[in-house]
């Protein structure tokens, strides 16, 4: 089968001006993306991928370079005019009406020459385009009522609506399931071989090799090669991204003077319908220790760290009780406390939610402000402190390696991996005695989620109770102390992570002993 061209980008440069410094975040980039095929995009944090992106969707315009689509020379200067050359992006963030139906979101701001659109008509399309390509959408759900699955689905469906050929996805696998990651990419291939040009940008590693025909590489927002998907591996992607030979690894610590921390009993918490989520659960946590939990997606492990921070009502009988780790601290039952008193007794919760930019973080104010959002309730008064978290802003910055032009620049203009960063550290730096996190590194690449996943070995041996939720069982097995494994609200096992093999557990997260 000959290979047509559908995108050919050559030279692109552009730079974004911040105050004090320039950032280039593309230079003189080459890309070719063809139709029946789907293209992998690579790289680290910040290493340019979004914003190539962008170039094609009509969110920025480049400085300077070329772009050909079909052959043909084209100037992209909005979003209808990506539209018009038949290229749709998905985006990290969607850009969806909540109030609205699918259906609605679908034909909002569609001029099909301002006739009334006919919902009915609208239906049978979304239909035709569900059978075509394996989804499931209903039309009449209001978007407030989706899951983010869902949400995505349907932003692809809409692009498709609009007649794109050309589908730019931008780690759409961050805030999937393994299982739903498995049905997306079963649309994609439906969709390459309806001969559908398919961009997909995403950081782990096993999706590339899995989805991809081809790979390109960006580095610091230079293109460092391609390479045909089955001609390569994960470690030579590995290199090619981070710029040398790398090993990644966690280096688990031996746990040592291990104090109780955590000791959680009689724990139910129900649904706003009546159901019951957790389900008597009963485990301890010990400071000096990961204690990662595992279980299928919504097995409950929202529900248990929300409930520790006291964001859940717990059923009579739960007991939470808790020790912080200063000396002579008292042990302290959590249940009934509210949750700015529980934060304040030394208890992190590090959600890291499927918007970065909805929970935890402002997005208009710099990292220092960020910063201080959190760092303020230690005493020293809102506003008449600024040194300290400007403080912390520079050491996080630092630390996890932050690309930005200064610990000033809105939270919103970093790439999504260092807004992740900023997050993660920021709750590292408030030095709590438990940490609780999930999925702390979603959307992170594989250098910095190492760097994330050895800082909370580093917690483990300052003494800090370390309450992990993760999805990848690798990373469990290769991190954790013990593993709590969660089925259906009920904890179904707790194993030796150094002894236990990821059958076993992935048998306990669907069996109940
Ligand atoms: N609107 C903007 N203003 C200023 N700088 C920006 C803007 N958008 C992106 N940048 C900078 O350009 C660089 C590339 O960012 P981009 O979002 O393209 O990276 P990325 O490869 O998508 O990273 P990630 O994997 O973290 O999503 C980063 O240094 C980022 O801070
Ligand atoms: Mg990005």
């Amino acid at each position: 089968m000959s290979i047509k061209n559908a995108v050919r980008m050559v030279d692109i440069t552009k730079t974004f001006a911040a105050k004090a410094a320039k950032v280039v975040a593309n230079n003189k980039v080459c890309l070719d993306i063809n139709y029946g095929e789907v293209l992998a995009l690579l790289g680290e944090n910040g290493s340019g991928k979004t914003t190539l992106m962008n170039m094609l969707s009509g969110i920025y315009a480049p400085d300077s370079g070329d772009i050909y689509v079909n052959g043909k020379h084209v100037t992209i200067n909005n979003p209808s005019d990506a539209f018009a050359l038949h290229i749709g992006m998905i985006h990290q963030h969607f850009k969806l009406v909540e109030v609205m139906t699918a259906a609605e979101n679908i034909i909002l701001g569609l001029d099909e020459g301002n006739k009334l659109i006919d919902l009915k008509n609208v239906h049978t399309r979304v239909k035709d385009f569900c059978d075509r390509y394996g989804f499931v959408v209903n039309p009449d759900k209001k978007v407030y009522d989706m899951s983010v699955s869902e949400k995505q689905t349907l932003e692809i469906v809409k692009q498709l609506y609009r007649g794109a050929d050309i589908l730019i996805l931008d780690e759409p696998t961050a805030v999937l399931t393994p299982q739903e990651t498995q049905k997306l990419f079963a649309v994609l291939r439906n969709m390459k071989a309806d001969g559908k040009a398919v961009v997909i940008i995403t950081h782990k590693l096993h999706e590339v090799m899995d989805i991809s025909d081809r790979v390109v590489v960006l580095l610091k927002g230079n293109y460092v090669g391609e390479l045909m998907t089955k001609d390569t591996n994960p470690q030579e992607l590995t290199n090619m991204m981070v710029g040398r030979p790398t090993t990644l690894n966690i280096d688990r610590s031996k746990p040592e003077n291990l104090r109780k921390c955590l000791e959680v009993k009689n724990l139910s918490v129900k649904d706003i319908y009546g159901v019951l989520k957790l389900k008597d659960v009963n485990f301890t946590c010990y400071g000096g220790e990961v204690l990662g939990v595992a279980g299928i997606s919504g097995s409950g492990q929202r529900e248990l760290l929300e409930a520790i921070a006291g964001l859940e009502k717990l059923e009579p009988g739960a007991e939470i009780l808790y020790t912080p780790n200063t000396p002579g601290a008292q042990e302290e039952n959590l249940a009934g406390m509210s949750p700015v008193r529980i934060k304040n007794m030394g208890i992190s919760l590090a959600f890291v939610p499927e918007d970065r930019l909805g929970m935890g973080l402002v997005g208009n104010m710099d990292i220092a402000e960020n910063m201080m959002l959190k760092s303020y309730k230690d005493g020293s008064g809102p506003l008449l402190d600024l040194k300290k978290p400007k403080a912390l802003a520079e050491k996080v910055v630092k630390e996890l390696e932050v690309l930005t032009p200064s610990i000033h620049t809105p939270v919103r203009r970093l790439s999504g991996g260092n807004i992740q960063k900023v997050l993660v550290g920021r709750e590292i730096e408030q030095h709590p005695s438990l940490i609780m996190t999930a999925y702390a590194v979603r959307g992170l690449d594989i250098n910095t989620s190492y760097t994330i996943y050895n800082l909370m070995d580093e917690q483990k041996q300052k003494g800090v109770a370390v309450l992990f939720v993760g999805e990848d069982l690798d990373v469990l097995l290769e991190l954790c102390d013990r593993i709590l494994v969660l089925c259906a609200g009920q904890v179904s096992g707790i194993v030796d992570a150094r002894k236990t093999t990821k059958e076993e557990v992935g048998l306990l997260m669907t069996h109940l002993g």
